[in-house]
């Protein structure tokens, strides 16, 4: 039965006017895959030895066009003894030795998403008063590599896809991030609520049925990415053309005026339910699709991923498939832990009827893989991946937080991409919804397994969750890796910068599905507060400590001798070896700065409540 069967007249309900810019929405037929025209050159999938052609082109052009927003930067956190404008002119004539800057949202559901906002808008040069003293507005600027997972991923994702947006713009936006009504309702619709309901619904499960009446499997992260496009995408129907793929057509992209965004997510194996720390990483950036993991080691052509792969080639009798990378998808696939929320109507105001009609729809996809996205295996036959996984026809993908590592830093640290510094903005929930540093734990772990899936990769030395909570260490930012000498091959310096409370208990839970306009805003604040220390109200070097963490790696290259400043940041900030793993009496923050407006969450969640016993501990519990 189709859904829209139920809907009267709620489709003319449904249409709002929408003029903002956008990405762009060059699926072929909207959410279906659909076959098309192989271009001459017949998409293939290559090696993981070497990046990408077109990332090493795009790095040409990013190095040269940061080097003006550095400059101005570094100016601008003010190292005492640094001459920012002449260090800037010796590395312009060499940009490998331009400071090659990552960021990293990590998973966390809303919770991650807005603290993580808050740290983008902080960095983030247009947003008003960020250049001003005590603020860290222009690193987002300067940055070469945007990645996330997860709630992370549904931010970096609503700033790529609609244009490179502000944060500002997606708060006062009104027809994004709207996060007053429970995602299963859909958008705001003030008063024909239940009607439109049914007509989102219908418009999502239509979608989904195109793509399986196409010959693709689906399942429930097709819903709920399609779930998750009318929160993030500013389009109408939530924008069922819109593909990750397009962000490398995007005008600025294409400049390497903006950063490289990358998503994170997992692979599961045939017949698993728990995804192991060795597990493959898969990532999603503008062009590919792939994992430099020995299990995989190789990368297919994102925007012809849903193609008939076979030994890395369509085969010349196959069609070329367009519009499987679907944004939404690859969004929802990301965070596809959380695919359990869309069974739980029951929660809702929803209709009866409509709620037994979903109720069919999706609760009938099966239990145990009710986290899974299924990819038409790209690597089949394909000689580099390994045989278990390229005698597969199809790759069972997850949450990108599901091997724990739930920062994602994977793409951040491999060799090829040589980035200096990362900052790594941690809003997991391991204490009370506070982070530990267990996520960091997690990516060191698999960093020592050498000849395994570490595959080369090298990360700083990280003490164990107590120790971070004996020490402070996830309460403020601090830097990991800060003596090269002590690292086991190449690492970027790890600038760590957890959720804490400054204005806002921003502790609030993963399966916490709705926030009132206010508790949004005070998130995102906090978060800004997170990532500045309070507009360097905790301490006034913290603009010039963060100089000296970008310059960290760059200075060794130049051998260039960082001043006094940085010597004394490098002290206060930098992790120096020192561990207390006694089990610590708890973990319950009181809030850093007291402010007019500060406080915890005003309305407490009904839904929170009701979803708690069905959640599959050992996972969602790591978010
Ligand atoms: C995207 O944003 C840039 C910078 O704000 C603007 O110049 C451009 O016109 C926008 N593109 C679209 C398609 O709206
Ligand atoms: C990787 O790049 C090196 C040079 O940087 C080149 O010699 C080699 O052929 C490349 N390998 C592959 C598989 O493309
Ligand atoms: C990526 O590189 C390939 C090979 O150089 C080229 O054909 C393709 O157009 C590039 N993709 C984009 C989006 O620029
Ligand atoms: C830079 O720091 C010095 C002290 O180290 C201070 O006197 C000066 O006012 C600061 N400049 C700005 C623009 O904040
Ligand atoms: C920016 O600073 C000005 C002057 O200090 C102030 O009036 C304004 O409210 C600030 N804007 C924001 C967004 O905080
Ligand atoms: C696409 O082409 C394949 C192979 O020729 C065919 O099996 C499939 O039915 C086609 N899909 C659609 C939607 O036409
Ligand atoms: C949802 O509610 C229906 C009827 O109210 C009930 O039959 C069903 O068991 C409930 N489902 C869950 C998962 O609680
Ligand atoms: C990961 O793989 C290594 C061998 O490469 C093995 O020693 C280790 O036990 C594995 N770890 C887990 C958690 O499976
Ligand atoms: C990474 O794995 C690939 C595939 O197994 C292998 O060819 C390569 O040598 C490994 N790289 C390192 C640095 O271990
Ligand atoms: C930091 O600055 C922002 C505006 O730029 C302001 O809204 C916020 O309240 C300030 N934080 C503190 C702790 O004063
Ligand atoms: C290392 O850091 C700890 C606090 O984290 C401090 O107590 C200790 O004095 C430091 N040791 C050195 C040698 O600086
Ligand atoms: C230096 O490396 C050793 C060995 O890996 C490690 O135990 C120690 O904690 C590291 N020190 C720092 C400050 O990272």
């Amino acid at each position: 039965m189709r859904v829209d069967l139920l809907l009267v007249a709620a489709m003319a309900v449904s249409a709002t006017p929408l003029t903002a810019p956008r990405a762009l929405p060059n699926a072929p037929d909207e959410y279906a895959p659909a076959n098309v025209t192989c271009p001459s050159t017949r998409p293939s999938v290559r090696s993981a030895r070497n990046l990408s052609s077109n990332e090493s082109e795009w790095l040409d052009t990013r190095h040269r066009e940061i080097i003006s927003p550095m400059r101005d930067l570094l100016t601008r956190l003010n190292i005492t003894g640094f001459n920012a404008s002449a260090y800037m002119d010796i590395v312009s004539s060499n940009t490998s030795n331009v400071p090659n800057i990552g960021i990293a949202v990590s998973g966390g559901g809303y919770r991650a998403m807005l603290n993580g906002a808050g740290a983008l808008k902080a960095f983030d040069s247009r947003t008003s008063n960020s250049t001003a003293t005590g603020h860290l507005g222009g690193l987002l600027q300067c940055a070469t590599y945007v990645s996330a997972l997860s709630g992370g991923g549904w931010l970096v994702g609503s700033v790529f896809l609609n244009n490179f947006t502000t944060i500002a713009e997606l708060q006062a936006s009104e027809d994004v991030w709207d996060l007053r009504n429970n995602i299963l309702e859909g958008p705001d619709h003030k008063h024909l609520q239940a009607l439109h309901t049914a007509s989102y619904w219908g418009d999502i499960v239509d979608a989904v049925h195109s793509k399986r009446d196409a010959g693709f499997n689906t399942s429930l992260t097709d819903y709920w990415g399609r779930a998750l496009s009318y929160q993030f995408i500013n389009a109408s129907e939530g924008g069922p053309s819109y593909t990750w793929s397009s962000i490398a057509l995007m005008d600025n992209f294409k400049k390497a005026q903006i950063p490289l965004p990358i998503l994170v997510a997992d692979g599961r194996n045939p017949g698993e339910l728990v995804v192991g720390s060795n597990s493959t990483v898969y990532e999603f950036n503008p062009w590919e699709f792939g994992s430099p993991d020995p299990a995989i080691y190789g990368y297919a052509p994102l925007k012809y991923l849903g193609s008939d792969f076979s030994n890395g080639l369509v085969g010349n009798n196959g069609e070329c498939v367009r519009g499987f990378d679907n944004a939404g998808f690859v969004m929802g696939t990301s965070s596809s832990l959380f695919n359990q929320f869309i069974l739980r109507l029951n929660g809702t105001d929803i209709p009866d009827a409509l709620k037994s009609v979903l109720a069919s729809i999706l609760e009938h996809i099966g239990e145990a893989n009710d986290d899974i996205a299924a990819y038409p295996n790209p690597f089949s036959n394909y000689s580099n991946t390994n045989a278990s996984i390229s005698s597969l026809s199809e790759l069972n993908v997850v949450d990108g937080g599901e091997d724990g590592q739930n920062i994602p830093l994977h793409p951040l640290i491999q060799p090829n991409r040589h980035v200096d510094v990362i900052f790594a903005i941690d809003s997991t929930s391991n204490i009370h919804n506070w982070p530990s540093g267990k996520s960091l734990v997690e990516t060191y772990e698999r960093s020592l397994e050498s000849s395994g899936v570490g595959n080369g990769t090298a990360f700083p030395s990280i003490p164990d969750p107590n120790t971070f909570v004996n020490l402070g260490l996830n309460k403020r930012p601090t830097f990991f890796g800060c003596d090269t000498r002590n690292l086991t091959g190449p690492s970027p310096l790890v600038v760590y910068i957890p959720n804490a409370p400054y204005t806002f208990m921003s502790n609030t839970s993963t399966f916490d599905l709705s926030y009132s306009d206010e508790d949004r805003d005070a998130m995102v604040l906090n978060g800004y507060n997170v990532a500045t220390q309070g507009n360097s109200t905790e301490d006034a070097d913290w603009p010039a400590c963060v100089g000296c963490a970008i310059l960290n790696r760059s200075a060794d290259r130049t051998g260039t001798t960082l001043p006094e400043a940085c010597t004394g940041c490098f002290r206060s900030y930098c992790w120096n070896g020192t561990l207390d793993s006694r089990e610590p009496s708890g973990y319950e923050p009181a809030l850093m700065v007291k402010e007019s407006g500060a406080g915890v969450l005003t309305r407490p969640s009904a839904w929170v409540v009701g979803f708690f016993g069905l959640v599959v501990y050992f996972g969602l519990s790591r978010c």
